[in-house]
């Protein structure tokens, strides 16, 4: 196993796992499941949560297309700067648009790894652990991505986790590869076969 000295980026400064998609698509879970496991290997890691995010540093921008963008720009700076010490980041914000991402990643630079946790928004929607899409639904929440506000699915990113095909360990086991850290073999998976999912699904 690796330790985060023998890490090649470990001198260079931490990658930013940058974790884009839907609300409810996993996206935090994943993040913490990650920092478990990459402090239990000694890899210095910390979660930049969308959520934390906006209850503090953005707690100023709503969801106007200006705003969001604003609120990655915040989000990539903070990541940069904090990877830019050696520590790895796992960024967990929706993220919805190319051109945000686009920003996030030419402000972060190389060590910028978009990772597209790709969950069908019928099943966000079963899951719904913040009510969130109820509340969009019945009109209550406006400018919701994927109900009423659009999600751009990534053209490229650095990798596909469809949750509703692998277990949170599984996941965990795929960033830790592209990451580059080596892991216990009963949490490794290989990434299935990408069938192309209609946009909006
Ligand atoms: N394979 C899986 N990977 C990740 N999450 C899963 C998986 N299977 C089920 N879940 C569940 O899906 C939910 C995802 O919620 P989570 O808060 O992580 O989403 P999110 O993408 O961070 O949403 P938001 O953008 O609203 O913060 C959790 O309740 C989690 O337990
Ligand atoms: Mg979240």
């Amino acid at each position: 196993m690796k330790t985060s000295s023998e890490l090649s980026f470990a001198s260079s400064g931490g990658l930013v796992i940058w974790l884009t998609g839907l609300s409810g698509a996993g996206k935090s879970t994943i993040a913490n499941a990650l920092n478990h496991e990459l402090v239990k290997v000694g890899v210095s890691c910390f979660v930049l949560d969308g959520d934390d995010m906006r209850a503090g540093l953005n707690s100023d921008l709503g969801f106007s297309a200006d705003d969001r963008q604003e609120n990655v720009r915040r989000i990539a700076h903070v990541a940069k700067l904090v990877s830019s010490r050696g520590h790895t980041v796992v960024v967990a914000a929706i993220t919805p648009s190319h051109a945000m991402r686009s920003i996030a990643r030419s402000i972060v630079g190389e060590t910028f790894r978009e990772v597209f946790v790709d969950t069908p928004i019928t099943i966000c929607e079963t899951r719904d652990p913040k009510g969130l899409y109820r509340r969009a639904r019945s009109g209550t929440l406006k400018a919701f991505t994927g109900v009423s506000d659009l999600y751009e699915r990534p053209d490229s990113p650095d990798l596909v986790l469809q949750t509703d095909a692998l277990s949170i360990a599984e996941e965990t086991g795929l960033l830790l590869e592209l990451i580059g850290v080596e892991h216990e073999t009963n949490a490794k998976a290989s990434a299935p076969p990408l069938a192309p999912r209609a946009a909006g699904e």
